[in-house]
């Protein structure tokens, strides 16, 4: 009898804290401030995104899961069998692991900054699919995608839902979606993109009722105060969620409530009344925006499916 198979974790990312430090402070220094959205994530942040899935106006999640399930078999058709299946920012793995009884893969290879937050879910993933290669793989693929060769042996298929890849710039979901497909031989990407629709749906889906996303946004100057010993109050500022139709983005933004002196060592700044602290973006794009990119970034004639209001798409885009 064959030994029962053990998930495999490598981690790649190595945490710089004087760079994150000097990167946090850059930002606050700068006019208009900024901070990186990658801080909202947390523990708590993680659990606040969740909580934001299940609410009524935040439709993203529950409509790339409708999506999935109407037109998941045909998307496994075009996909086929026998993959290793790369699930970019897996999270809890869920999503991926919904697929398996139709893409089939014989190897899966979650990635997560890093693998702490893998073991639970591999490990169950594991367990369901006993002849499954189970890989763990932590790594800052927002930056570079340097995946160890013995894993992505064979056909590579990408799969990056969730519409994240609307929180990078366009030119930097482009220079994303080329390293994707550099990886992706004779595979192909499998990805979930917001589209555009009428502001008031979207700033609804950012600005909810509960205040759920105020409370996500507002605490990434917890999580700033933690990396580099500043005292922000989170009190002293207020959640913005607008759409910005030209650039076809939500910014999200934190606006001082009234005057406010930041202090963390080394350094201070003054934030007007009214001033912000830019947080986000997620960038909406159209089908053919989107088909448009893909083949930029060297894909063939991607395809792409919708829901019945045509307020997200999954795109299935073959590497050559
Ligand atoms: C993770 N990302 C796709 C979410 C989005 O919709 O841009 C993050 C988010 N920000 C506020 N609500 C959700």
């Amino acid at each position: 009898m064959n030994p029962a198979r053990t998930p495999r974790f490598i981690q790649r990312h190595v945490a710089d804290a004087a760079a994150e430090r000097a990167e946090i402070e850059r930002g606050l220094r700068r006019l208009p401030a900024q901070a990186a959205p990658k801080y909202f994530y947390d523990k708590l942040g993680s659990h606040l995104f969740e909580a934001i899935t299940e609410l009524p106006e935040y439709y993203p999640t529950r409509t790339e899961a409708a999506i999935f399930a109407a037109h998941g078999a045909a998307m496994a058709q075009h996909i086929g069998a026998g993959a290793t299946l790369v699930d970019l920012g897996a999270g809890n793995c869920a999503k991926a692991a919904r697929l398996f009884p139709l893409l089939e893969p014989r190897r899966y290879v979650a990635v997560d900054i890093s693998v702490d937050y893998l073991h639970d879910a591999l490990r169950r993933v594991q367990r369901e699919h006993p002849a499954l290669e189970v890989v763990g793989l932590g790594l800052d693929f927002s930056s570079a995608l340097e995946l160890p060769d013995d894993v992505t042996d064979g056909r590579t298929v990408f799969f990056y839902p969730g519409s994240s890849i609307g929180n990078f710039a366009p030119d930097e979901a482009l220079a994303f979606l080329r390293r994707v497909h550099a990886r992706a031989s004779a595979g192909g990407l499998l990805i979930g993109v917001d589209l555009v629709k009428p502001a008031h749906i979207l700033e609804a889906a950012y600005d909810d009722a509960l205040g759920v996303t105020a409370a996500f946004n507002l605490n990434i100057l917890r999580q700033i105060n933690r990396l580099i010993d500043s005292d922000f109050d989170p009190a002293q500022w207020q959640h913005v969620g607008l759409y910005d139709a030209a650039r076809s983005r939500i910014e999200m933004h934190l606006q001082a409530r009234a005057d406010v002196r930041v202090r963390w060592p080394g350094g201070s700044r003054v934030f007007e009344a009214g001033e912000r602290l830019h947080t986000e973006n997620s960038c909406k794009y159209t089908v053919k925006g989107f088909a448009n990119l893909l083949e930029q970034a060297g894909f063939d004639a991607p395809l792409h499916w919708t829901d019945p209001k045509g307020w997200f798409a999954v795109f299935w885009a073959r590497a050559r």
